[in-house]
């Protein structure tokens, strides 16, 4: 038996981290279908934390009150077709999470060292019994360092900011959306805890010039590969 198929009963881990706009969730979707695996969002996670503070006039910046509403809270993932529904004690924010306020606050809340380890507890249960996508920051490096494939995916800011306004279809001026992107990004990758990088065996992949099919394309090679090597070894 290949060592994939005794360690991960439902097939490979596939993590896949990069910055806002990259094009992450998208291919996450896509190849989650592709494989049959479930897709998750953690991103979601944040988010839902940080709807439940905006909500409790929580601050983002008490990680001890934050720790509270975590412990309260039931996040549920529900993996479909066009990207996860997102559940909060039952009640579903897949659309609500979205806005900006909760955007910019999930960014917030995830820099808090507890509120992370609680969170990535929650994400090893979700995944390791593999055939998962799993998309995030810290997917490869602090919730599955040993998963079989792992992409980074970044692009240019611009081009980020580009595709999120085209998203948002001119919710907001072109400017204010990139201005965003490169804020929380700064704060995603600058964070004490688990800031947003690549891990050392991660397959880069820059998505400036590339259409979605020929990332998927590279991909799909790396997963390839990974199926080959260790069922050969196995
Ligand atoms: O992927 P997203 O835009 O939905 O993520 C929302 C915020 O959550 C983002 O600013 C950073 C944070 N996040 C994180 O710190 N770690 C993850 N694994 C996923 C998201």
């Amino acid at each position: 038996m290949s060592n994939v198929r005794k360690n991960r009963p439902n097939g490979l881990i596939i993590a896949i981290d990069g910055p806002a706009g990259s094009g992450k969730s998208t291919l996450a979707s896509r190849i989650a279908r592709k494989h049959g695996y479930l897709n998750i969002e953690t991103g979601a996670m944040y988010r839902a934390l940080a709807l439940k503070a905006i909500e409790s006039d929580v601050s983002f910046d008490d990680e001890d009150a934050l720790m509270r509403l975590a412990q309260d809270s039931v996040i549920t993932l529900e993996p479909r077709l066009d990207g996860n529904r997102v559940l909060l004690n039952g009640e579903n924010i897949s659309e609500r999470i979205r806005e900006k306020d909760v955007t910019d606050a999930a960014s917030r809340v995830s820099v808090h060292p507890r509120v992370r380890e609680w969170m990535v507890g929650l994400q090893r249960e979700m995944g390791e019994g593999g055939g998962v996508v799993m998309e995030g920051r810290d997917i490869g490096t602090q919730v599955f360092p040993n998963a079989e494939v792992k992409i980074f995916l970044d692009a240019a800011p611009e081009v980020r900011g580009d595709r999120r306004f085209k998203q948002q279809a001119g919710a907001a001026p072109h400017a204010a959306v990139t201005k965003d992107i490169r804020e929380r990004d700064q704060r995603d990758r600058t964070r004490a805890a688990s800031p947003l990088q690549p891990a050392p065996d991660a397959v880069l992949i820059d998505s400036t010039e590339l259409t979605l099919d020929e990332v998927i394309e590279r991909v799909e090679k790396v997963i390839a590969e990974k199926l080959g090597k260790t069922v050969a070894s196995g």
